[in-house]
């Protein structure tokens, strides 16, 4: 039997997709009014939706995760010979792509040592904070539990790691949440906290000594960061933050978390964002671009030292990591990840990343000059936001109404670009963009043209 659903059929598709999908982040009473976006094909740095729309897609499936862009063949083959091979076992035993994978990202980690696998970015941290609640539990009687997070900062959508949560709208009417977790100041200059500070950086920095201070040093086990915060608002850190938050992790013998779900693999132009700074982490979560969406796959990664913590005491036996993620075994996900990094390397897609971002920073950097709505352009690589207030002076964020209907406005005209969403009541108002690592300057240009065009008809 042919399964296959012929174009014509777009209309079974539309009908079936609104009676029956949930879709994620959607409130669903728009589309009793409007049909369910659905996109059909992708390919390279494009895709088409039901109606046969072309669309130039600048946030990489919507949420910054097909790095290497849509259509590889080569990475559906990839999968396709694992699965007739071998499609799973669980991961307490080892698959092929299992092991050449871990090798090949711990090369591009120098200080890393062990990949534990699993199906998504909120489970990748939640093994990370199940760890350290376990090296706690073992090491400091309980005491060492404490977690903390960033204001702005997100790690995902389960209670727990919205426990972990620094974007209120993301965690609002979804408590009681799990207890232990902390939140620090953010660290975007631009919306400074410490105005009399001479160095921001420092500042920023030790406002997260202070936390550990007023918790007690001896509570506090882990410290979980974004490298470079997403959906909070794309917040490159300040000069001198990270040598001063290593600095401090050191002195209070708080492990060091780096949330890479976003900036991972490729994103900002070197392999992780953190590289960009010359931090040495214990434990870094990955999941969106490691497949670029090619297959669900996540990793926790840790050093050594960490590993050896949960199987020095073999007497003891609950003295090791006893946790299980049975899609962690799907063989699929390192297939996909091995051929991944293969086309990353082969094609050059990091020195790419670094051009097309320069390029875009400069393009957003040009649209300031012509739009005062534009208050701050960011990035890094091709990871870059723009900020939208209605006076420079006062930095007063433009209606989130208005944000968006910037965002709709270049989607008529064919470009799909994000805005932060839901995320801080008052603060949605950050254009977003994260086009694949294959951008050529005339996809860049595109973009911007497109937004261009969107600012002049929104704001005039
Ligand atoms: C920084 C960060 N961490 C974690 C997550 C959660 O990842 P997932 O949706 O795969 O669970 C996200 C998702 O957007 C993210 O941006």
């Amino acid at each position: 039997m042919n399964r296959s659903v012929p174009f014509n059929d777009m209309a079974r598709i539309i009908e079936a997709d609104r009676a029956h999908v949930w879709h994620h982040l959607l409130q669903h009473k728009s589309l009793e009014t409007v049909d369910p976006r659905i996109i059909v094909e992708g390919k390279g740095m494009r895709v088409w939706d039901a109606a046969g729309k072309e669309h130039l897609d600048a946030v990489s499936g919507g949420v910054w995760t097909v790095n290497v862009g849509y259509g590889r063949e080569s990475i559906a083959n990839a999968v396709r010979d694992q699965l007739v091979k071998l499609n799973y076992f669980a991961q307490s035993a080892g698959s092929i792509p299992g092991s050449l994978f871990a090798e090949k990202l711990i090369e591009k980690m120098p200080g890393m040592s062990r990949v534990y696998y699993n199906n998504s970015g909120t489970e990748a941290n939640e093994k990370v904070f199940k760890m350290v609640r376990q090296i706690a539990a073992k090491r400091h009687g309980g005491r060492k539990h404490k977690i903390l997070y960033r204001e702005r900062d997100y790690h995902g959508t389960s209670i727990t790691t919205l426990s972990a949560c620094g974007q209120p709208q993301r965690a609002e009417q979804y408590g009681p949440f799990t207890p232990g977790f902390v939140e620090v100041p953010h660290c975007l200059e631009y919306r400074n906290q410490f105005p009399d500070a001479e160095d921001y950086g420092l500042a920023a920095a030790n406002a997260i000594e202070e936390v550990i201070l007023r918790e007690g040093p001896d509570t506090v086990g882990a410290l979980c960061l974004e490298p470079i915060t997403a959906g909070g608002g794309v917040i490159v850190p300040p000069a001198g933050y990270w040598n001063r938050v290593q600095e401090i992790c050191t002195k209070y013998d708080v492990l060091l978390h780096i949330d890479e779900v976003v900036c991972g693999v490729g994103r900002t132009g070197t392999w992780f964002g953190y590289q960009h700074y010359g931090v040495k982490p214990d434990f870094v979560t990955m999941a969106k671009g490691v497949a670029s969406g090619y297959a669900a796959i996540a990793c926790t990664v840790t050093t050594e030292a960490v590993f050896e913590m949960f199987k020095d005491d073999a007497g003891d036996p609950l003295n090791y990591f006893r946790d299980i993620s049975t899609f962690g075994g799907c063989t699929a996900g390192p297939a996909a990840a091995l051929e991944n990094m293969r086309i990353i390397e082969d094609e050059g897609l990091l020195d790419n990343t670094d051009a097309m971002g320069g390029r875009l920073m400069g393009n957003l950097s040009d649209l300031a000059e012509r739009h005062a709505v534009i208050g701050d352009v960011r990035g890094k690589g091709l990871f870059c936001g723009a900020e939208l207030v209605s006076d420079r002076v006062t930095k007063e964020p433009v209606d989130e109404k208005q944000a968006q209907a910037v965002v709709a406005d270049c989607m008529a005209q064919g470009v799909i670009i994000g805005v932060t969403n839901r995320s801080l009541a008052g603060f949605n108002n950050t254009l977003c963009l994260s086009p694949a690592l294959i951008a050529t300057p005339d996809d860049i240009d595109q973009i911007t043209d497109a937004i261009d065009n969107a600012l002049t008809r929104v704001f005039g």
